[in-house]
């Protein structure tokens, strides 16, 4: 029958894709997301690169999973913990639905070290802050916005014993290739919507120049322009 992997909440499918093609053809994946629109994109994106059959779609609520006790080898949970009020209560759930032994797999980012830019320190000071106070409004703490560096406490909240941490990270030197200057000019302008209300104006007016990529100091133009990028994955046994 093969390994049996849950992967939720699975969003657009990207780790769908990749966990269906490691399976292939041997185990299945079902992808599980509470939103309609994440599933239509993951139900696409797996049609396109990877059969079909091996990709179960579900939707279900992460408190609520719609799956028997002890059903998965392997649950994946991908960054999604941020946007779930109560982490604890979540990997509850996927404690529930792995059988005896099983792993529930959990890759999560800490955003004030999730992208490291070399650019001016002052700056990026203002930046923290301003992701601090836009956390607290938003999630009550800013921790909100760390699940990583609480993963430890959340796993044995929920039952679960921690086997294995490691931290991934990805550096890029100046030239940025194509692929590297998209994922930066996203990750910049999700970044600005997140603090925009929080920097002063003169922060915001330098935040803004530093991102420019007309600005020759811009990591999009400077010839030593470091970026790194750090997630961590966490396997804990049932
Ligand atoms: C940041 S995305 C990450 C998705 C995916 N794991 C990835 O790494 O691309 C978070 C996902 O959580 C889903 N989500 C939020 N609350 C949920 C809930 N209560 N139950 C299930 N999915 C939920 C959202 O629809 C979204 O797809």
């Amino acid at each position: 029958m093969g390994c049996q992997v849950l992967d939720a909440p699975c969003g657009d499918g990207f780790y769908a894709v990749a966990l269906a093609r490691c399976l292939y053809p041997f185990g299945k994946v079902t992808a599980a997301d509470l939103s309609d629109a994440c599933l239509d994109r993951a139900r696409t994106a797996v049609g396109r690169r990877t059969r079909l059959s091996s990709v179960k779609f579900v939707k279900a609520d992460s408190y609520h999973l719609p799956f028997d006790d002890d059903l998965f080898d392997v649950v994946w949970c991908a960054r999604s913990l941020i946007s779930l009020d109560d982490p604890v209560a979540a990997l509850k759930e996927m404690r529930r639905v792995v059988r005896p032994g099983g792993i529930v797999t959990v890759l999560e980012d800490d955003e004030f070290h999730r992208v490291v830019l070399n650019g001016p320190v002052d700056l990026e000071i203002d930046v923290h802050r301003a992701v601090a106070e836009a956390a607290r409004k938003r999630y009550g703490s800013c921790a909100g916005v760390s699940p990583s560096r609480r993963m430890y406490r959340f796993l044995l909240d929920a039952g679960l014993r921690l086997e294995w941490r490691k931290t991934f990270a990805a550096d890029r030197h100046a030239p940025f290739d194509p692929a590297v200057r998209q994922y930066l000019r996203i990750y910049l302008k999700e970044k600005r919507t997140f603090i925009v209300d929080y920097l002063s104006n003169s922060a915001l007016a330098a935040f803004d120049r530093a991102i420019d990529p007309g600005n020759p100091m811009s990591p999009f133009c400077r010839p030593d322009a470091e970026l790194t990028c750090l997630t961590t994955l966490f396997l804990a046994r049932k």
